[in-house]
């Protein structure tokens, strides 16, 4: 017992030391001391457990809490020194913990170990991240609904398969990926739920044996929920797997958006440009400006994701309870944290600073994107669908015999097609978005809805505590 391992927390059973490269490999501390406050938070509330239970006296729980406020303190100012042996977060503090008050500090692990106490660290982590990063998503959309109600005039075309599809508006795009992001909101919201159960109390696998009050720990850790079982408690990570899930989807949302962008951003499309906040210069070619915040959003979508496949992969068939395994869901867990509330804050300033070139933008719709109408023009006169569908592709074939526009052809034209068409056949792009007035669709007063509905909506969530 003389030997290093004796002063480990598990060391009383080792007469042999660790290797030194089995000893790193092991240890957490460089990443799970992100959790140092969480940490401290738990073991508060558990002492308060303990001396409610008999298991610590008034006067030991004061010293234990007064000594977990000095290690607060020596985190809050950077000044807590990592030693070697601080195995994880939970071992530094404690050591630390028995560094300032001596003896009592034995007695803060009474019935707890640190499967129970890194699950309750996670989640006390977690779930505020998880309010940052809607706070960042409710700003994105903010932003956008906001950007769309000032640019709800403008036109552009909307493209099916890449191709040149109807006319559409600018806002009704934006407003498509305010509506993505308004589901990862309520997805984020839903995990919360799940997020928030204690899992305290449960202890290595078993349970706790000194009748410890479980609803003592959720008051003080304000958790929603008391965990069930103490093996699903110790052993499970899926609030994790879930935010890696969401994560990946949310980053897909912005990815797609970015990809948009950047095509808009091409001298060949030029409809957008960005402002040189949100671009950098090639170190070769001096005209060069890239559009590298929106690749930097597109690419970390494949990170993030990359995450949630490898922890789905590390969970799967792992046997019952605490496996050691699941010591790879912290890395995953912050880099996701991480890298999302980056990209939603880029996005948000690529958003609210990018310029639209409007004459670009709507110069670029072109008769042929409104052949649908043409086909509604006869539908509107009783034809069936399928047959208008027929002639406006004829009309289609004939402009393009003559090498003309579509809109170039005479009535006399379109009447070699079918004598339904006549003078009203419009080639108006404001005419033909302001057809699609259904909820949801482009016209004015369906964007206008649109954003009513976001307003309304950003309100609420606002208001939710
Ligand atoms: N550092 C460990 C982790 O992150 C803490 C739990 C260790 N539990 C154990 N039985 N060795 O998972």
């Amino acid at each position: 017992m003389a030997t290093a391992e004796g002063n480990k927390l598990w060391g009383g059973r080792f007469v042999g030391n660790t290797d030194p490269v089995m000893e790193k490999f092991n240890a957490s501390i460089a990443y799970d001391q992100r959790m140092w406050d969480a940490d401290i938070k738990g073991s508060k509330a558990y002492v308060k457990a303990l001396q409610k239970a008999g298991l610590v006296t008034q006067s030991e729980m004061e010293q234990i809490v007064t000594g977990l406020d000095k290690v607060f303190d020596e985190w809050s100012k950077g000044e807590f020194k990592i030693k070697p042996g601080d195995e994880d977060i939970h071992t530094a503090n404690e050591r630390r913990l028995k560094e300032f008050i001596g003896d009592p500090a034995g007695k803060l692990h009474t019935g707890r170990s640190r499967n129970d106490q890194v699950a309750t660290d996670m989640r006390l982590w977690l779930r505020d991240a998880v309010t940052t990063l809607k706070e960042l998503a409710l700003q994105l959309i903010s932003t956008m609904v906001e950007r769309a109600a000032a640019e709800i005039e403008i036109l552009c075309p909307g493209y099916t398969h890449m191709q040149r599809a109807q006319p559409i508006r600018w806002s009704h795009w934006i407003l498509s990926y305010a509506t993505a992001l308004s589901r990862d909101v309520e997805r984020l919201e839903d995990i919360k739920k799940r997020v928030n159960v204690l899992p305290l109390g449960s202890g290595a696998i078993a349970g706790n044996p000194f009748n410890i009050d479980r609803e003592l720990l959720r008051q003080e850790l304000k958790f929603d929920s008391i965990s069930i079982n103490s093996m699903d408690a110790t052993g499970q990570r899926d609030f994790v797997a879930e935010f890696l899930f969401w994560g990946s989807m949310c980053l897909t949302h912005l990815s797609k958006m970015a990809e948009d962008l950047i095509l808009y951003s091409t001298k060949e499309f030029s409809f957008i440009t960005l402002t040189d906040a949100y671009s950098t210069g090639s170190s070769l070619m001096p005209q060069k400006k890239n559009a590298d915040s929106l690749e930097l959003i597109r690419s970390k979508a494949g990170r993030v994701f990359g995450r949630c496949a490898g922890f789905l992969m590390t969970l799967k068939g792992l046997p019952s309870s605490y496996n050691k395994d699941l010591q790879e869901d912290k890395e995953a867990m912050f880099d996701t944290y991480d890298t999302v509330q980056a990209v939603l804050q880029v996005a948000t300033g690529v958003i609210s600073t990018l310029k639209v070139n409007q004459p670009v933008m709507e110069g670029a719709l072109s008769p042929d994107m409104l052949a649908t109408d043409l086909a509604y023009h006869l539908v509107r006169k009783g034809m069936p669908f399928r047959e208008a569908h027929g002639c406006a592709g004829k009309a289609v074939y004939i402009a393009e015999s003559k090498n003309i526009h579509l809109s170039q052809l005479t009535v006399e034209d379109l009447q070699t097609v079918s004598p339904l068409f006549d003078k009203d056949v419009s080639w108006d792009y404001t005419k033909s978005v302001e057809q699609y007035s259904a909820p949801g669709g482009t016209a004015r007063s369906s964007v206008t809805a649109q954003i009513e509905h976001f307003r309304t909506w950003l309100q609420a969530q606002k208001q939710k505590p």
